[in-house]
């Protein structure tokens, strides 16, 4: 997809009108990324997603992130030659994840396994800029064998030792699905990760840098990001939206959905955002990913169906500003994968874990704790009552 030329300077706003879940407030100054709601633009470190998405990899992306510019080569290898080294997690997060009950849910699976990872960190609680970027690289690479091995586990099968000639995305896969993924499915993944890696303050983000301004450990922080990123309103409808979408026969069952959720003023997973008023630009790739990769394996219809819903939303919602987010196709894709529905926010985690620890990064060094307030509305003038008087 041709890359947009985005242009202009990003001013701090002279007035600042603050909204229930903080909406309107700022943070912090950051160079990591910028999402754009009016226009649907989302850059990370200056690079806008749809060049990411067609030339750049997970590794890369994650480079990007990190430490603010493109790799040369051999920085690259050594980034992924480090990711590739700690793949492998020690045993015992393995025997804790086999533990768990198999209808748990993988993000409670894959928080407990990040917990776990931290307790066998000798230097988990070493606080400082240079010891956070080495365990931000380690949960990047580990986080996608832990996801891998809880998406086996929970299918009964043992996991699989991560194979050091994959890519991360191809060694992801291998990881989850037991067996070597094409090159077209390889790509497709490290698309859908380098689509979901950075997105602003969103809620599991901002709740990353929440806690870590406590100047806690970064696993602490991370296990907190994916408490957050695992709720329905955020990383959770990927896999809503498809549940919704498998229900759906045809392109008029697509329609009455709509007609019915509009009359119930029913929420529609995988619409919607906080920022964007405008179409989601990772859903413009995913979208078209989507349509290739269900084409591909004979689920052609499920794109339809998912193409129709779209249509009928913006024909509903479209002025209120509510269109597909990134979260309406990528479970179409990952379905049509083979991938378990309810693997796919862990997916996202695996993606996420990059933004996160960039952000976490980039904010400590002029650490200040967040200590938004409340309006307090409650009385003011009561007084003790004996227990045996009220
Ligand atoms: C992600 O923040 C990020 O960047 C998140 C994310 C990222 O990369 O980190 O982009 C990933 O979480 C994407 C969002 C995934 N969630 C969903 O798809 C769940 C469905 N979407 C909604 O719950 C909602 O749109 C939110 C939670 C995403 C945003 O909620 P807001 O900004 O708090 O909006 P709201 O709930 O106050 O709704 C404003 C209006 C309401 O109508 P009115 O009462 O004003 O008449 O818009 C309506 C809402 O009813 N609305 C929807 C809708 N989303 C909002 N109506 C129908 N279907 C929807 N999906």
């Amino acid at each position: 997809m041709a890359a947009p030329k985005y242009t202009g300077k990003i001013e701090w706003p002279t007035k600042i009108e603050l909204g229930r879940g903080l909406e309107g407030a700022i943070t912090n100054e950051t160079k990591i990324g910028y999402v754009d709601g009016e226009k649907g633009w989302l850059v990370y470190r200056g690079y806008n997603i749809f060049d990411l998405a067609e030339h750049s990899s997970f590794e890369e992306t994650s480079y990007l992130l990190l430490f603010g510019k493109l790799p040369k080569d051999d920085e690259l290898s050594d980034f992924k030659k480090k990711l590739v080294g700690y793949r492998k997690v020690p045993e015992v997060v393995i025997d804790v994840l086999k533990s768990i009950p198999k209808e748990v849910h993988p993000m409670s699976a894959l928080r407990t396994g990040v917990s776990v990872l931290g307790c066998f960190d000798r230097k988990a609680e070493e606080i400082t800029p240079k010891n956070d970027t080495e365990i931000g690289i380690k949960l990047i690479s580990q986080m996608a064998t832990i996801a891998g091995a809880i998406g086996r586990i929970r299918k009964g099968e043992p996991p699989i030792e991560p194979d050091p000639e994959l890519d991360h995305s191809a060694n992801f896969l291998y990881m989850m699905n037991g067996e070597k993924p094409d090159d077209f499915s390889a790509k497709v993944m490290d698309v859908s990760l380098i689509l979901h890696a950075d997105h602003g303050m969103n809620a599991s983000t901002f709740t990353c840098m929440v806690v870590n301004s406590s100047l806690t450990d970064l696993y602490s922080s991370v296990c907190a990001g994916i408490c957050s990123l695992k709720g329905p309103l955020h990383g959770g409808a990927n896999e809503r939206a498809l549940a919704f979408l498998l229900k759906l026969k045809d392109e008029e069952n697509a329609v009455r959905y709509v007609k019915d959720c509009v009359s119930q003023k029913k929420k529609i997973m995988g619409f919607g955002h906080r920022v964007y008023k405008a179409y989601d630009p990772r859903a413009k790739v995913l979208g078209q990913y989507s349509q290739k990769v269900t084409e591909m394996k004979g689920m052609g219809h499920l794109y339809k169906i998912a193409k129709k819903v779209e249509e009928e939303v913006i024909a509903a919602y479209g002025e209120k500003g509510i269109f597909p987010n990134v979260d309406f196709y990528s479970g179409t894709i990952y379905y049509a994968m083979g991938i378990d529905v309810l693997m796919f926010t862990p997916i996202f985690a695996v993606s996420r874990v990059s933004g996160w620890v960039a952000r976490v990064l980039e904010y400590l060094p002029e650490n200040r704790i967040f200590r938004p307030r409340a309006v307090y509305v409650g009385p003011l003038e009561e007084r003790y009552i004996p227990i045996d008087k009220r």
